[in-house]
């Protein structure tokens, strides 16, 4: 069975790009691979945050996660807090990176010049952070959308530096990236990805937006301005209308190719009304088993508590072999 890892950042709910492009397949993977899902509260930190507000929406990722579809006895689902090696591990791959291909990655660049007055060492080593999630569970995939390639890929970088210093220590893990849905674009401007961090709320949907709520903003969609106002899949020519059509195509589980068809004498307006139902549709069981698990205390802390153990084993192994290489003295 080969070994899965990837996480989402505990800022601000999720989207429906981080369910369709990453929790949609992890969903799937776990039934034959075993899984690691991690709520990355330690990345969180790179932007600041209300403590309270940390907190419980670390708890309502886990509620979230579990209500998405991630069986906490079939995967390791935890907070990448409670596993100490996360942190311990990424100091020591902070040695293994070079400030020059950090400052390449353009997920800082966006990021410290939207928070300019925070540019902390934090967020220029994040990736790092990164890199230790993975490699501390030996992943042979990691499954997320396009916009993590370039961590992925110094992440590979830097398990194989690694390991040509000190044999091998480290799987160098391979992206898992949907075919489609991988960059889900913004409502308002279909050529932005879909993202949480949007000024307009319009862009983007989250997970728990209220179903009256999704169906205005869908309805509010930018779609493409040409004279025919033909639906059909071309991101280029029609990134607006591609876009709808591959949230739909998620949604109701319809390929591209079955879906462009039914819509060749629609209009954009039949196509916005049958994306917004599908979404809800998609999303009302979502919300309902969230609900019921946000409010069982219980129920979060066994969900914490098993995964921590289950990720702990397997983190607690690789950090070990690392200090071993490294020529840390042993515990007495
Ligand atoms: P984050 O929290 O920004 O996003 C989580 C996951 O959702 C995917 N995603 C999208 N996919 C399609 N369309 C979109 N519009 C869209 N927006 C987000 C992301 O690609 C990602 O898969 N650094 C990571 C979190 C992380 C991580 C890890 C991931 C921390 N450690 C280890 C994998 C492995 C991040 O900021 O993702």
């Amino acid at each position: 069975k080969s070994t899965v890892l990837s996480g989402i950042q505990t800022t601000g709910g999720m989207t429906i790009g981080n369910y369709i492009g990453a929790i949609n397949q992890w969903r799937i993977m776990q039934e034959n691979h075993d899984c690691f899902f991690m709520l990355a509260d330690l990345h969180a930190i790179t932007v600041r945050q209300e403590p309270e507000t940390l907190r419980s929406r670390t708890l309502d990722g886990v509620a979230l996660y579990t209500a998405c579809g991630i069986d906490p006895d079939k995967s390791a689902l935890f907070v990448q807090s409670q596993v100490k090696e996360h942190a311990q591990l990424a100091w020591v791959l902070n040695c293994y990176a070079q400030m020059g291909e950090l400052n390449r990655m353009t997920q800082f660049k966006d990021k410290s010049s939207k928070h300019s007055n925070n540019i902390n060492v934090g967020l220029f080593s994040y990736p790092v952070l990164q890199a230790a999630d993975i490699l501390l569970y030996q992943a042979d995939k990691v499954p997320v959308g396009e916009d993590q390639k370039q961590h992925l890929e110094l992440t590979r970088d830097i398990a194989t530096r690694f390991n040509n210093i000190y044999g091998d220590t480290f799987t160098v893990p391979e992206p898992q990236i949907a075919e489609f849905g991988a960059r889900v674009m913004s409502l308002q401007d279909p050529l932005k990805k879909m993202s949480k961090s949007d000024e307009n709320p319009n862009g983007y949907i989250m997970l728990l937006d209220e179903p009256k709520k999704i169906e205005k903003k869908l309805k509010k969609a930018v779609t493409d301005s040409d004279e025919q106002a033909r639906i059909y899949f071309d991101t280029v020519e029609k990134p607006g209308v591609s876009n709808l059509l591959t949230i739909l195509s998620v949604a109701t589980g319809k390929s591209i190719e079955q879906l462009v068809p039914e819509y060749e004498d629609k209009m954009y307006g039949h196509l916005k009304k049958d994306t917004a139902d599908a979404v809800v549709s998609m999303i009302e069981p979502i919300q309902a088993r969230f609900k019921e698990i946000r409010e069982d205390q219980t129920e979060l802390d066994r969900i914490m508590r098993v995964g921590a153990e289950k990720a702990s084993a397997k983190a607690e192994k690789t950090l070990k072999s690392v200090y071993d290489a490294l020529g840390f003295v042993a515990d007495p």
